[in-house]
Formats: structure tokens, C-alpha cells, sequence
């Protein structure tokens, strides 16, 4: 059996008491001030969560953003509707969906039309639209009564395709599709008395003659796409479909029969309004003096 020694218990002395009072006594106090901290704990806590609070309401939130753009949005569409006169709240831009005649076009796809059944759209019939046609396309123009409808200054161009009035500006006489001729317009008048004029070889007059050809007929195509374009670009007017010609009954000998359709002359209006070589001339002459100098 092993013996357990027991260490002699030592007596404390007056020093050490003293310290053990003091230890007791930092004890004691450590506990007060421990206790005060337990008490202020929460009133910490409380203000840190306020810190949380503070810096939440520092950052954007979604709901701000939204305020923004929608204020923005608002002041945009307002001033658009003030300068514009009431007209616009995009500043003249409308989608295409916000126009009904085109939503209805739209869904209903293009339509395809006779001569005779484009005819009956020319506002003479309140109920319906008011169409025109130009190189076979068909354009609704309602949206301008005004011009288009009865007693309206184009009116001749609706209920049917004009296109070689479009080109020539004849607009009694040349209310057709057909422009065969129609190039006249841009090929220049000789001048009987020009000296110049004689003097040329007539290989050189066809050569001549052929280049002008080439370049007028070029011009007819240029004027109607530009007045395609017109009515395609519009913001008023839209394509609705195409002008088609029925299959024709008569027989091929019936057909052979008849004479060639000879070419449309010009309106005299539209002869009027051909260049003169002479002008032309003149003109040609001067850009050559202006290079020189
Ligand atoms: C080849 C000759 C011409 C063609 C093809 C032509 C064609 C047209 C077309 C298609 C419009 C309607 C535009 C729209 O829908 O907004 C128009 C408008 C107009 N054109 Fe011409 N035009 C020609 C010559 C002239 C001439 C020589 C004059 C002047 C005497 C003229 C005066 C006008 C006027 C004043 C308008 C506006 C009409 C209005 O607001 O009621 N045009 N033109």
C-alpha cells in the first residue's frame, strides 16, 4: 500500500489574509460591473439594430428605383403631350399596335384584290377604307380622308392603281398601271436648228439615242420606289396586298388577233416638262467652266 502523504495545511498569515480580502473584493466588484453590463446589454443590442436600420435606409432600395423610372416616365410622356401639342405622349411615335386599322390588318393578313374590287374602296362607301395602288402593291390611305376622300385633291389616285401618274404627273390622262412610254418623260427634246445636232452620224444618234433610253428608264423605275417607298414609310398609311389580274377566258387565237396596244404618248402637260437638249447643254458647259477655273 502506498502512503499517501498529506501536505502540512498551511495557516494563512495577516499578509496573505489581507490579500485574499482584496481578492474578494475585486471579485465582488467585477461582479457589480459585470451585472451593470448584463443591465446595459439590451440598450446596446437596441442601438446596434438602429445602426442596422440607419444603414438600410442608406441603401437603394427596388421600391426607390421604381419611383424613379416611373417618375421619369411620366415627366417624359408630359412633356412629350405639351410640346406636341396634345398630339403625342412619345414624342410622335406611335407602336404599331396602338393603331387599330393596322392590328386588324395584322391578323387578317394580306389580301389580294381585283381592278374591279379595288375600285369600290375609294371613299365613296363610308363603311369601307379608302385604298390606292402604285406598281401593283396595295396601300390603305383612310387615315387621311382629307386628301384621298370624295372631293379630296388625290382623290383620283384611290380605288385603283395610278402608277404611271405618279411618274408622268398626268393625272387625267394617265390613271393606269401601264408605263410602257413613260420614259419618254425623261428623254431629252432635240433642238431642230442646232447645228451640232446635224453634223451627228445617225450610228452615233442610236448610240446616243440607246444610252438615253437606258438612263430614262432607270428614272421611271427610281420614281416609282420612291413613291412606294412613300406610302410604305408613312406613319399613316400601311401595305394591305396586291392588285391581281383574273386569268383571262379568251382563247390564245382570240388574243393573237388582237392589235398590240400602241405606246401611251405623254400628256402634254408631262411633253412640256421634257429637258431640252439645248438647256442641257448650256448646263454641261458650265460645270466644265467651273472645273476649269
Ligand atoms: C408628278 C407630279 C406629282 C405627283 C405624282 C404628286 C403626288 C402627290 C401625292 C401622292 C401627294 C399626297 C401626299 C400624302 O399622302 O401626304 C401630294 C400632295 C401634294 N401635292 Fe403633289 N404631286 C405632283 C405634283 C404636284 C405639283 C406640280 C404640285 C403643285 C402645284 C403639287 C402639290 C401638292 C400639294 C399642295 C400637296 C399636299 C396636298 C394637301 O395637303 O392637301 N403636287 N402630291
Amino acid at each position: 500500500m502506498s502512503e499517501v502523504r498529506q501536505r502540512p495545511v498551511q495557516q494563512p498569515s495577516s499578509a496573505s489574509k489581507e490579500q485574499e480580502q482584496d481578492r474578494d473584493r475585486d471579485r465582488e466588484h467585477n461582479k457589480i460591473d459585470s451585472e451593470e453590463e448584463e443591465k446595459q446589454k439590451p440598450k446596446k443590442q437596441h442601438s446596434r439594430t438602429k445602426r442596422y436600420y440607419d444603414e438600410d435606409d442608406a441603401r437603394i432600395s427596388l421600391l426607390d428605383i421604381v419611383r424613379v423610372v416611373v417618375t421619369l416616365v411620366l415627366a417624359f410622356c408630359g412633356m412629350s403631350y405639351y410640346m406636341t401639342s396634345r398630339e403625342s405622349f412619345l414624342w410622335g411615335y406611335r407602336p404599331w399596335f396602338t393603331r387599330w386599322p393596322l392590328v386588324v390588318q395584322y391578323f387578317r393578313g394580306p389580301i389580294n384584290l381585283t381592278p374591279e374590287q379595288l375600285a369600290l374602296y375609294n371613299g365613296t362607301d363610308p363603311s369601307l377604307p379608302i385604298y390606292l395602288a402604285i406598281n401593283g402593291t396595295i396601300f390603305d390611305v383612310s387615315a387621311n380622308r382629307g386628301m384621298y376622300g370624295p372631293g379630296g385633291s388625290y382623290n383620283f389616285f384611290t380605288g385603283r392603281d395610278a402608277t404611271r401618274a405618279f411618274v408622268t404627273g398626268c393625272f387625267q390622262e394617265d390613271l393606269t398601271p401601264d408605263l410602257d412610254g413613260a420614259e419618254e418623260l425623261f428623254i431629252p427634246v432635240d433642238d431642230e436648228d442646232d447645228e451640232e445636232e446635224r453634223k451627228l452620224s445617225s450610228r452615233d444618234r442610236k448610240l446616243r439615242r440607246e444610252r438615253e433610253l437606258r438612263l430614262a428608264k432607270a428614272k421611271v423605275r427610281e420614281t416609282v420606289a420612291h413613291w412606294v417607298n412613300f406610302y410604305r414609310d408613312h406613319k399613316k398609311y400601311f401595305e394591305v396586298g396586291k392588285v391581281i389580274t383574273p386569268a383571262k377566258n379568251d382563247n390564245a387565237s382570240e388574243s393573237e388577233s388582237k392589235p398590240k396596244p400602241t405606246k401611251r404618248p405623254l400628256c402634254e402637260a408631262a411633253q412640256r416638262n421634257r429637258p431640252k437638249r439645248k438647256d442641257l447643254k448650256k448646263e454641261e458647259a458650265e460645270r466644265k467652266g467651273k472645273k476649269s477655273n
